[in-house]
């Protein structure tokens, strides 16, 4: 048993109430195996602008740094959304973080559900078995390249697209580690017909595959993977790729499992890990506890994973979170024709399980 201590993020929207249920869960698993859990909470986000002015302030990093893990939910708030001269946005602080914490790696596992295979927009015998992971770079790339700005006259704009060598090789060894651990296959996803960083990305892929002798590595164009992740989900086993790409790549790769509302997230690098669930704080929900706690829940499980290397504890909580599901035990954006239950009904049900 160990002392695990933990930093509380919920941030905006539905973000407060999914992550209650994830530390819900969080503390039954704790209970159950004898861990002790210690955890703090902090703002980021919109509340934390409306509270301090500042998106992402230096007593939240404080407390991220000196966590074992952070536990995050949501951060935005649409009266930023079409606001265009709003200097300060909830987004800054997400960035922010992951700058400072150094989390260079965003990693998505897409797995698909039985029971929710019928709500995928794909066929069934194209996601039947899907299970992929997306490694996805996260601090470097366009999103924080510089400089990115307006000419004088306000009708130019340009960003940058910046990668190093460093950042390229600990983000590609990351893939072939987890690679190494499930089924031996690295799709390496660039545009190296066009860009330099992309070139950049494939010889640095070029030198390193022939260490993984045991792995297969595929050289991807983007526009090729966005067709090949609806066309043949199944051949994928770890897709690596830039930031941006990877932003909207595994929104696509999300959503074919049947719902944004079960996808969780580890970002990893340098210091503090975070775990959040892929979709964003559906402000139009706050406050009606309706929303899917589910995706949160599963981020639980990678973070007693990940996080602390406790394999029995997130298994459970996947265990849990299947039952859930296999007992019609969920919210309205996947129930069918059934009842729909509300986010504490489902994270009370998980807990129970998990007790039992
Ligand atoms: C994500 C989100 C963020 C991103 C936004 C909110 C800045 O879309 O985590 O995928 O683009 O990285
Ligand atoms: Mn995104």
């Amino acid at each position: 048993s160990k002392n695990l201590n933990i930093a509380v993020l919920p941030g905006d929207g539905i973000g407060p109430e999914i992550v209650e249920q994830a530390l819900n869960v969080t503390k039954a698993i704790c209970n159950k195996f004898g861990h002790t859990l210690t955890y703090e909470y902090a703002i980021v986000g919109a509340c934390a602008i409306d509270s301090v002015g500042e998106p992402y302030p230096k007593a939240t990093h404080d407390l991220c740094m000196k966590s074992d893990a952070v536990l995050f939910g949501a951060i935005g708030d649409p009266k930023y959304d079409n606001n265009p001269a709003a200097k300060v946005r909830p987004e800054q602080g997400l960035l922010k973080m992951r700058k400072d914490l150094g989390l260079y790696a965003n990693i998505r596992p897409v797995t698909t559900f039985p029971s929710l295979i019928h709500k995928s927009p794909l066929r069934a015998d194209l996601v039947d078995g899907a299970d992929f992971m997306c490694i996805r770079e996260l601090t470097g790339g366009m999103y924080f390249g510089r400089p990115q700005g307006r000419s004088e006259d306000g009708n130019t704009a340009y960003d940058t697209c910046v990668y190093t060598r460093e950042e390229v090789e600990r983000i590609l060894h990351l893939a072939y580690k987890y690679a190494g651990q499930r089924n031996k296959k690295v799709t390496v996803v660039d545009k190296a017909n066009v860009l330099a960083t992309s070139r950049l990305w494939r010889q640095i892929a070029q030198e390193i595959a022939p260490q993984y002798p045991d792995i297969e590595t595929e050289y991807m164009f983007v526009d090729n993977a966005a067709m090949r992740i609806i066309q043949w989900p199944k051949s994928f086993d770890v897709l690596v790729t830039e930031n941006l790409f990877g932003d909207i790549l595994t929104d696509e790769a999300s959503v074919i499992t049947g719902s944004l509302g079960m996808l969780p997230s580890a970002s990893v690098g340098i210091h503090t890990s975070v775990f959040e669930p892929i979709h964003g704080s559906y402000p139009q929900a706050a406050g009606k506890n309706i929303a899917n706690p589910l995706a949160t829940i599963l981020s639980a499980a990678l973070m007693f994973e990940y996080a602390f290397g406790m394999m029995e504890e997130g298994a459970l909580i996947r265990e849990a979170v299947a039952a859930s599901m296999a007992a019609g035990i969920v919210t309205e954006d996947i129930a069918d024709n059934a009842k729909a239950y509300k986010t504490s009904e489902v994270g009370e049900w998980i807990v129970n399980y998990i007790a039992k």
